[in-house]
């Protein structure tokens, strides 16, 4: 069986870890990793799969010991620089920031969803946002069978999608410190702000939320819209996700057609107070749906709650399932 080499770039940040704590899970065929991180982190120390790397700066000379894959989680500035170096070299980069993900010739990739997109890259792959990718999985079981025509999102993110400073900031709930990264405190607060604002009155958050979705189901005339928002929860994000269909459905196939989708759990007993909760999908892959119910102010609606870990699903286990299917087609 081939070996493979795979480097992993922002190695020291949050999805950079938690790529590593996935590959430690998953035992794929890697013989040798490669860890990057900026001037700052070089030096570090991590143990990975029984063996010690040290964390080197990235710089052009990187890849040329000849990765096999990359999975990048750095901001989307390196990604810009850097993912085309690695790709010319022959490395296939799985890249987490916002950089190529609506770059026509390279794939945005659910492997759930449209893993058939990523075998056509060139040398890129998009890993989308991560509130783009929990809602991927039961939007793809519901077009399929009932056809969408028109989605609303109002999103709960946690602070952990905003990097390691979005957690500083939690942390301060006395403000006695400077803020990090929101532009408002986010201890007992909500805020309706996530990235910068864009002049059509949206955030880059909700835009990408909405042309991702139509990306990645190849449904460029989808009608969408989005809030997102910023709520004081340390990991996950949860979605309120309000859908019309073309077609009418009957509520026990729908909640069936949900349950069958790969990844996805519906968890929906409200009468026992069971319903998906972000403390409780930290630490899995599975995405989670529940309060599933008619919507019953359009002639064929439903609503849907999802909550999925926004670090491991929302970014890094979605980057290490697209090398694994990847590897797997090779073998
Ligand atoms: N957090 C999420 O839920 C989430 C979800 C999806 C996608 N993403 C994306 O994933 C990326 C990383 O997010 P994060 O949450 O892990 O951020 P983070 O915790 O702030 O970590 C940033 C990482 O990037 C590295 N880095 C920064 N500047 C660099 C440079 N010039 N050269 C090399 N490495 C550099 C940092 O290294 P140092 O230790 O040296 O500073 C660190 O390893 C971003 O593009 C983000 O948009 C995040």
């Amino acid at each position: 069986m081939k070996k493979y080499k795979l480097a992993i770039v922002g190695a020291t940040g949050l999805v950079g870890r938690t790529v590593m704590k996935v590959l430690e899970e998953k035992k794929l065929p890697i013989e040798k990793y490669g860890l990057f991180a900026s001037e700052k982190s070089a030096g570090e120390k991590f143990n990975l799969l029984g063996k010690e790397y040290t964390v080197s700066k990235l710089d052009e000379h990187s890849f040329d010991e000849g990765f096999d894959f990359a999975i990048f989680s750095a901001g989307g500035d390196v990604s810009k620089k850097y993912g085309p170096i690695a790709a010319s070299k022959g490395c296939i980069v799985v890249d987490n920031s916002s950089y190529f993900r609506m770059d026509e010739n390279v794939p945005l990739v659910v492997p759930e969803v449209n893993m058939k997109d990523a075998y056509d890259n060139h040398g890129i792959i998009a890993n989308p946002n991560c509130s783009t990718i929990q809602a991927m999985l039961p939007l793809k079981a519901l077009d399929d069978k009932y056809k969408i025509k028109r989605v609303v999102y109002s999103t709960y993110q946690a602070c952990s999608g905003a990097g390691r400073n979005g957690l500083v900031d939690l942390l301060n709930v006395d403000g006695s410190k400077p803020l990090q990264k929101f532009p408002h405190p986010i201890y007992d607060n909500c805020l309706p702000h996530i990235d910068v604002f864009l002049d059509n009155g949206y955030t880059k958050e909700e835009m990408k939320m909405i042309n991702e979705t139509r990306k990645i189901l190849h449904r460029p005339d989808l009608k969408i819209t989005a809030t997102t928002v910023r709520v004081p929860v340390s990991n996950s994000h949860s979605e309120s996700i309000n859908i019309e269909f073309e077609n009418d459905f009957d509520l026990n196939d729908l909640i069936t057609t949900l349950n069958n989708f790969p990844n996805l759990v519906v968890v929906d007993d409200p009468k026992n107070n069971l319903y998906p909760l972000a403390r409780e999908a930290t630490g899995h892959d599975e995405v989670f749906v529940g309060r599933i119910r008619r919507d019953d102010s359009v002639p064929y609606g439903v609503n849907i709650w999802v909550v999925a870990d926004n670090i491991r699903k929302g970014a890094a286990s979605n980057a290490v399932q697209i090398v694994e299917k990847l590897i797997e087609k090779e073998q």
